[in-house]
């Protein structure tokens, strides 16, 4: 499967770009779960460096240890908790390191965490990144220190993110913050907050810098980017208070796009997560308007029965969603679509279940991320819904789900044999030393051989001979 969640084998892997001559304090720093993570981790490494840290990958040297956490399933946290397990031999050896805690689980379980692991100093949410350096003085002198108030406005709009760890080809861009939906099963509005959306000028003002750095590739960031909304001067939450006038200029998702799109002219632009609630079909007619704004969309459903979705409190329906891919289709016929599908919800019957996999047949997702339900506490299905579909039932539907999807993405993958399509190079093959991989507009990673001349950044014209499962395999055209 594709990376939405940075893959299995980069959760958790160490970063070191961010350098300071005068710096003299070293950081080690981790970060699990969404891409919003990782992104967040460089705006903590970016106010950190300015503030004394380098970062370092060798934990060893380490004078600060901060995790970047995920609660969104219970298996997140648990791996976590088995990460700063390891740890604590270090302490031992060197009482003088801090560990902190950043991200959804220091939000959701805020001085909890310094009474369960003694092991912990510092908690830090999402929206308190800013404080660090405060609360670094207090841990210095000796006092656990924890800061977890969500806010309604921050965006770090006015912080430049410390690139780490990436390729130097492809970055994020984050645009709104928090989430308002309230899915019955979701964690996020909880430890993220309330949605705001980030100043249009400071995002346009990123996406340049980051084009005069050499960067070829963005993916704009939020929980709900089609919720996206600025008008003159205030968040979304404003929006109603504002002038006629203002309301007349707000920049919407749409909007945002198309400003982006002609900023940066040269940059391949994405965007994640989209949610079908709140898409509008103007976002698919800037896709069409710019050849920049690739062919691929991440639209989570979550599952194909109106029953579930209801209980889930998805505001559109199974036809209403399908309706919605039929029209991108008709605007943007090249199009294609990866999901996030949820097996074992509260009461799922394996009626509800067929309907998902119907559904995922209408659709042809080229990709798809699958989980099976795991129960939050404090959400509303904890509170007022039973989690009383068996693990084995979970676990049998989630393989059939996995299943169908990996024919789906071959027959997918089969579409784009046999044709020219002009790949990002974004990295070396792991598989082939001596094989460039990149991606299509409609995000298929692509493997095919060097030739002398090309580099990492590059857009090339690959000719697609073949594929597997989840890959195209082709070489350039010269
Ligand atoms: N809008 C967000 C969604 C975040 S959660 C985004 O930017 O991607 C990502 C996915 O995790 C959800 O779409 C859902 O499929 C899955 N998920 C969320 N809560 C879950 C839970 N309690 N159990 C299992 N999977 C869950
Ligand atoms: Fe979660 Fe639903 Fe928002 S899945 S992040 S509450 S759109």
């Amino acid at each position: 499967m594709q990376e939405k969640y940075i893959d299995e084998t980069k959760q958790g892997e160490a970063i070191a770009i961010a350098e300071k001559p005068e710096n003299t304090k070293k950081l080690f720093l981790e970060s699990y779960g969404c891409q919003m993570n990782f992104s967040d981790s460089e705006i903590v490494a970016s106010i950190l460096n300015d503030n004394g840290y380098n970062t370092t990958n060798n934990l060893e040297e380490a004078d600060l240890i901060l995790l970047n956490t995920c609660s969104i399933r219970e298996k997140a946290e648990q791996t976590v908790r088995m990460r700063l397990s390891q740890f604590k031999n270090l302490k031992k050896q060197k009482p003088s390191i801090t560990v902190g805690v950043l991200g959804c689980m220091a939000e959701r379980l805020k001085t909890k965490f310094l009474e369960e692991e003694q092991l912990v100093d510092l908690v830090v949410g999402p929206d308190a990144y800013r404080d660090l350096p405060n609360l670094l003085k207090e841990t210095d002198d000796g006092r656990d220190a924890i800061n977890v108030i969500l806010s309604k406005e921050e965006t770090y709009g006015d912080i430049n993110p410390v690139r780490l760890g990436g390729n130097g080809v492809t970055a994020f861009v984050t645009i709104t913050r928090g989430c308002d939906n309230m899915c019955t099963f979701c964690v996020v509005p909880f430890t993220r907050g309330r949605e705001r959306s980030r100043d249009p000028h400071s995002i346009i003002k990123e996406c340049i810098n980051l084009a005069e750095n050499g960067y070829k590739e963005i993916t704009l960031l939020g929980q709900n980017v089609d919720s996206y909304l600025w008008f003159g001067g205030g968040p979304k939450k404003d929006f109603n208070k504002a002038t006629e006038m203002q309301q007349l200029t707000a920049v919407n998702f749409a909007k945002l796009l198309d400003l982006v799109a002609l900023a940066v002219p040269e940059m391949r632009i994405r965007f994640s997560t989209s949610n079908p609630q709140d898409m509008d079909l103007d976002v698919f007619r800037m896709i069409a308007k710019h050849n920049n704004i690739c062919k691929y969309v991440h639209l989570p459903v979550q599952s194909g029965s109106n029953e579930i979705l209801r209980k889930m409190n998805r505001q559109h329906t199974r036809e209403e969603y399908l309706e919605l891919i039929k029209k991108a289709k008709e605007i943007v016929p090249d199009i294609s679509f990866s999901q996030d599908m949820m097996v074992g919800f509260c009461g799922e019957t394996e009626e509800d279940h067929q309907q998902t996999l119907s559904l995922m047949r209408e659709v042809e997702y080229d990709y798809g991320y699958m989980f099976s339900y795991s129960e939050r506490p404090g959400t509303p299905a904890h509170k007022k819904m039973e989690d009383n579909i068996p693990a084995d039932i979970k676990q049998r539907r989630l393989a059939e789900v996995i299943a169908l999807q990996g024919e789906l993405s071959r027959k997918r993958m089969e579409g784009y044999v046999g044709k020219i399509h002009e790949i990002l190079i974004e990295g070396i093959s792991k598989k082939n030393k001596n094989q460039w991989k990149g991606r299509n507009s409609q995000n298929a990673v692509c493997v095919f051989d060097k030739l002398d001349g090309q580099k990492l950044g590059d857009k090339v014209s690959v000719f697609v001979h073949g594929n597997t499962q989840g890959t195209l395999l082709g070489e350039t055209v010269l």
